[in-house]
């Protein structure tokens, strides 16, 4: 008996209008255009609206990935929310969404950080080709702007808000996800973090005057854990899918710096132009960024029917994940 295949039916992305240049950091913190664009590629990242929050943006996302898919949100059997700037502790800001776009299947979150969205495809795709599920939206949606210290010069010119989902469902005559691959090493934890807002110390006075509610990071420790985790991850993916690397037409990485890409480029041997990069706009939107660059790239073409693509992300936990995708 051949096994069930499981593909995306439909994709849509949202991004904040309000755009954040690297000349507009310039006049919040001791920064300039010519050290974000060297040292990272960046030019300018979204920013949503005071007030609006991450299933907003999520929900705008998810409509188009359903209607793109010729699908209703009562179609829908399952919602998988991969984020690290839920709208609140709870409910899931999958809930919230369900809500948001008139959907009424079950709903949760999950949390691997810029790894979210494929994690989150990896799970879809295990519960459609078990029969469990039929039509299942993955979401990343981060409104992360919230969470960074925007008088910290070494994280808050990195980061961007957005949101990106795929609607998953049986793929046929052979197209669909190929193979996926997932790890991750806690006892990196503490090299990218929030460290208050939890059960560890809860919020209070002090905690947000020590600017615990931040995000905070060791860049120079992240940056030669993603060299690593991403291409050993393409690697793994593309002997488990038994294709070669060479075989990869376009490989949607996490949008974090230029420089990583450039030495993941070198390391797997897979060209530049064959890796698909809009860093340069939004930054870094973790849990958002491999869904809205696959957005992109299929809209854009660069991506076409029977194309082998390969997704491949990091982020804090440590996570790193990967999936190949026939299209
Ligand atoms: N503007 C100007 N100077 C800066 C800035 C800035 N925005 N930020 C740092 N600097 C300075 C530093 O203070 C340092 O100065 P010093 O030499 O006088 O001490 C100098 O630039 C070099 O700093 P480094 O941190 O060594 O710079 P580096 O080349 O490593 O770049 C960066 C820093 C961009 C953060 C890089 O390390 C990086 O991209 N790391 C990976 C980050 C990442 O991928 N995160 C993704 C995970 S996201 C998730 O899971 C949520």
């Amino acid at each position: 008996m051949t096994q069930r295949k499981v593909g995306i039916l439909g994709l849509g992305a949202y991004l904040p209008e309000k755009v954040l240049t690297n000349f507009d950091l310039e006049k919040m913190v001791d920064t300039s255009d010519e050290w974000i664009r060297t040292r990272t590629g960046i030019r300018e990242r979204r920013i949503a609206e005071k007030g609006t929050a991450t299933s907003d943006l999520a929900a705008k996302a998810a409509l188009e990935a359903i209607q793109s898919a010729g699908l209703k949100p009562t179609d829908l059997d399952l919602i998988i929310l991969a984020t690290i700037s839920p709208d609140m502790l709870f409910p899931s800001t999958a809930c919230l969404v369900q809500e948001k776009i008139g959907a009424k299947c079950p709903a949760f979150d999950i949390s691997a950080a810029c790894s979210g969205f494929p994690y989150a495809l990896t799970i879809a795709e295990g519960l459609i080709r078990s029969g469990a599920f039929k039509n299942i939206l993955a979401i990343g949606a981060e409104v992360i702007s919230g969470f960074i210290n925007w008088k910290d010069r070494s994280t808050c010119v990195l980061f961007g808000d957005g949101a990106g989902a795929a609607v998953l469902g049986e793929a046929k005559d052979g197209h669909g996800i190929l193979a996926t691959y997932l790890g991750s090493e806690g006892a990196q934890a503490k090299l990218l973090h929030i460290p208050a807002g939890g059960s560890r110390i809860p919020p209070s006075a002090a905690s947000i005057d020590a600017g615990l509610h931040y995000v905070q990071m060791e860049g120079s420790e992240v940056f030669k854990a993603a060299v690593r985790t991403m291409s050993d991850a393409i690697l793994e993916v593309a002997k488990r899918a038994g294709i070669k690397v060479t075989d990869i037409d376009c490989l949607i990485p996490h949008q974090a710096n230029l420089r990583i890409l450039n030495v993941v480029s070198e390391r797997t041997e897979i060209p530049l132009d064959k890796i698909f990069i809009n860093l340069d706009r939004y930054g870094n939107m973790s849990a958002a960024s491999t869904i809205v660059a696959l957005y992109e790239a299929a809209k854009e073409g660069r991506i076409k029917k029977n194309s082998i693509v390969v997704l491949v992300a990091f982020g804090s936990g440590l996570t790193w994940a990967s999936c190949a995708i026939r299209w």
